[in-house]
């Protein structure tokens, strides 16, 4: 780098940093009236920093952060290999349009049966759609918000070909059924890990069971890159496939802007195209465009530093709220999870029982008029929303519980934002709460 360009970067830098701490630093928080965010980014100076030196380096492409990220992210989470892209759900749409690759042994065919449950959020569901298999729904359990085990047992016979089980809101699957129906049956398993990156199951990360995992790195989530997701897989003909469904579905590997990284760029002979066909301009798949910028890559790997802190605040904001909330037992189903696993929870879910004498909206109302953040457990029962309801599906046992879910449940936060003040205020407004419904 040029003396006189290192002093302008070095002097753009520190006035980052400066603008850094004017705008975001030492924010005063306001109980009631400054909201409570349920999740949200959380970053100082060196994300700042680094999106602005990628930016200044005008690269935009996908580029050298890209890949130092994929490696660097795979080996946090001990995957051999990351593909990054714009979205966890694109991350989903990749992992089964994957599947349905010719190039991909056991491939999935159109029609093909893949159980789900039927509490999800929307793009974990709707690449089966989009890809012609037909999915398969089964209930979910109230407490963990997976899978019901038994739901997912009887649901299972020779015509299902494949499992998409979201580890929901954090809480890990039960992984030792899960990898024993998959042996058994002769099963695909994608995980989709979008809520509970950094999750274990006897102490194995989440989304290395399967064939394919997939994450979202969404500024709600865990960490966060802006708009992104991750494909986690564990052989390198399958990361070609992602690779290449992520870029046009070309054959070639090349980053933007160069050419002939194979070193024989016109010595390809492949379907029938003419001798000498370019490979820049060879497909091999039916593709879309999820890359993701460089910058944002940049910015992933400032993240990914704080991603074991940010895990351990995630936990313990998480059991701090939990404690607190075992006085309401008798009317709050709290959370629960298997005990081999150690989630690295997304948020704190919440089901207001039947007889509790008030309604979810009533509490729900109640923490939002503090300005404390609630949301729904996603979709609810899905198969109850407007674009779902005249899917081609089938429905394997009762979906009771994904109803209970949709009327009864809700969530607050436990992100790192949420620090030791805003946390003492959220469980003071719940016992306000409970004092309030007595009188
Ligand atoms: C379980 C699950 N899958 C997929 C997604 C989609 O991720 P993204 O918002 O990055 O597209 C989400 C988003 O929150 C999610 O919760």
């Amino acid at each position: 780098m040029e003396q006189e360009e290192q002093s302008i970067r070095g002097e753009i830098k520190k006035l980052v940093e400066r603008l850094h701490d004017v705008k975001f630093k030492n924010k005063e928080f306001k109980p009631g009236i400054d909201k409570l965010n349920y999740a949200g980014r959380v970053f100082d100076e060196h994300e700042m920093a680094a999106a602005v030196d990628s930016l200044l380096d005008f690269t935009l492409t996908f580029g050298q952060h890209g890949l130092k990220f994929e490696r660097e992210f795979a080996a946090a989470v001990k995957s051999k290999f990351a593909v990054v892209t714009n979205s966890g759900s694109s991350a989903n749409l990749l992992a089964v349009t994957a599947l349905r690759s010719k190039r991909m042994p056991n491939s999935l065919k159109a029609g093909d049966k893949v159980i789900t449950p039927a509490l999800t959020f929307p793009t974990t569901l709707a690449p089966i759609l989009q890809n012609n298999l037909k999915p398969v729904f089964i209930d979910a359990d109230i407490g963990t918000y997976n899978v019901n085990e038994e739901a997912l047992k009887e649901a299972i016979s020779s015509d299902i070909k494949a499992m998409i089980i979201p580890h929901t809101l954090g809480n890990p699957n039960n992984m030792d059924l899960l990898m024993d129906l998959k042996e058994d049956h002769n099963l695909i398993l994608i995980e989709d890990t979008c809520d509970a990156l950094g999750g274990t199951f006897d102490n194995k990360n989440l989304g290395t069971f399967g064939d394919l995992g997939t994450v979202s790195l969404y500024p709600a989530h865990h960490m966060t890159i802006g708009e992104g997701g991750v494909v986690l897989a564990q052989d390198g003909m399958t990361v070609k496939i992602l690779k290449s469904l992520r870029e046009w579905g070309r054959d070639c590997w090349c980053l933007p802007g160069n050419s002939d990284t194979c070193g024989k760029r016109f010595g390809w002979k492949l379907g029938e195209l003419p001798e000498c066909y370019d490979h820049k301009y060879i497909y091999t798949e039916i593709g879309y465009n999820l890359k993701v910028l460089d910058l944002q890559a940049a910015i992933g790997l400032e993240q990914l530093k704080k991603l074991p802190d940010f895990i351990s605040k995630r936990r313990s904001n998480f059991a701090e709220i939990y404690r607190h909330l075992t006085q309401y037992e008798d009317k709050l189903i709290l959370p629960t999870w298997h005990k081999k696993a150690n989630p690295s929870w997304f948020v704190f879910p919440i089901t207001v029982k039947q007889d509790a004498g008030f309604a979810r909206s009533q509490l729900t109302s109640f923490l939002e008029s503090r300005n404390i953040e609630t949301r729904l457990i996603f979709a609810g029962n899905i198969l109850k929303q407007p674009a779902y309801m005249d899917i081609d599906k089938e429905v394997r046992g009762s979906l009771k519980n994904s109803d209970i879910v949709m009327h009864d449940s809700f969530f607050v936060g436990v992100y790192p934002g949420i620090d030791k003040q805003r946390l003492d205020f959220m469980l003071k407004t719940f016992d306000d709460f409970f004092t309030s419904i007595r009188n």
